[in-house]
């Protein structure tokens, strides 16, 4: 490594780009960041490495210089999510998620614990791009997926919360009704010309930005690419700064 994320330059891509480390051991996400070099340097845990490995997965990233978003979705009652909250700060997390769905109190206890630690920002889950509208329905909740991912993003945003995890169609929405001062994270992404793998719906890099997208998030088209860095460097030749 020859320098670290935080010592980038504002307007460099890589600020853009964070990669997920869906693997099931520490051993393998370490060869990745390897392979990624000096290409990324925000990594996402999710619930699966971090169930597998532990908060130490997290530390090792950390200590090496890589930004780490902490994707573990917290969705619990307001005094034990923000406990989490001020736990994930401790282990110096930069960007966690929480459910929007769990309401005012409980968005507000995680925006209120990340507080102290400058620059670590809650992004909220909105619905699960999982979930259609039947399934919305049958859940209880009414309107349509569009006006629910709207509904909650101006909860979470009014409760603090510096941005949102959505796809690309609904990044546009987003911006065009609740403007530019937050954060917008969107998976689902694929470089031109690339699989899809199990993305039902998929954009390329350029655009998810070109949609709103502050930050994407893409797993596996450079996990598994036979070169990572190059992968990496093909995708950020695609966002521009
Ligand atoms: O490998 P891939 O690029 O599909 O990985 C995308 C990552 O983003 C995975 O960690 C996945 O859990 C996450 N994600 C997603 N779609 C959503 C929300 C999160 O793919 N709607």
């Amino acid at each position: 490594m020859s320098y670290r994320g935080d010592e980038l330059h504002p307007g460099d891509p890589r600020h853009k780009l964070i990669v997920a480390l869906d693997v099931s051991s520490a051993a393998a996400a370490q060869k990745i960041v390897a392979a990624v070099g000096d290409s990324a340097f925000t990594y996402k845990v999710g619930m699966q490495l971090y169930t597998a490995e532990g908060p130490h997965v997290v530390r090792d990233l950390v200590a090496s210089g890589r930004r780490v978003f902490l994707d573990l979705k917290y969705h619990d009652i307001p005094n034990t999510v923000g406990a989490a909250v001020s736990e994930a700060a401790k282990l110096g997390v930069s960007m966690l998620t929480v459910h929007a769905s769990g309401g005012d109190k409980m968005l507000r206890a995680a925006a209120d614990a990340a507080k102290a630690t400058p620059n670590l920002m809650v992004l909220a889950v909105t619905v699960l791009t999982s979930l259609g509208g039947s399934d919305l329905e049958k859940i209880g909740v009414r309107g349509s997926v569009e006006d629910t991912v709207v509904r909650l993003a101006t909860i979470a945003l009014g409760n603090g919360c510096q941005g949102v995890v959505a796809s690309a169609r609904e990044a546009s929405t987003l911006r065009a009704d609740l403007g530019d001062k937050f954060a917008i994270v969107t998976p689902g992404v694929r470089p031109a010309g690339s699989h899809a793998a199990d993305q039902v719906r998929v954009v390329t890099p350029a655009e998810a930005i070109a949609s709103g997208a502050s930050y994407i998030v893409v797993g596996r088209p450079i996990t598994e690419a036979a070169d990572p860095a190059a992968e990496a460097r093909a995708i950020l030749s695609q966002i521009g700064s």
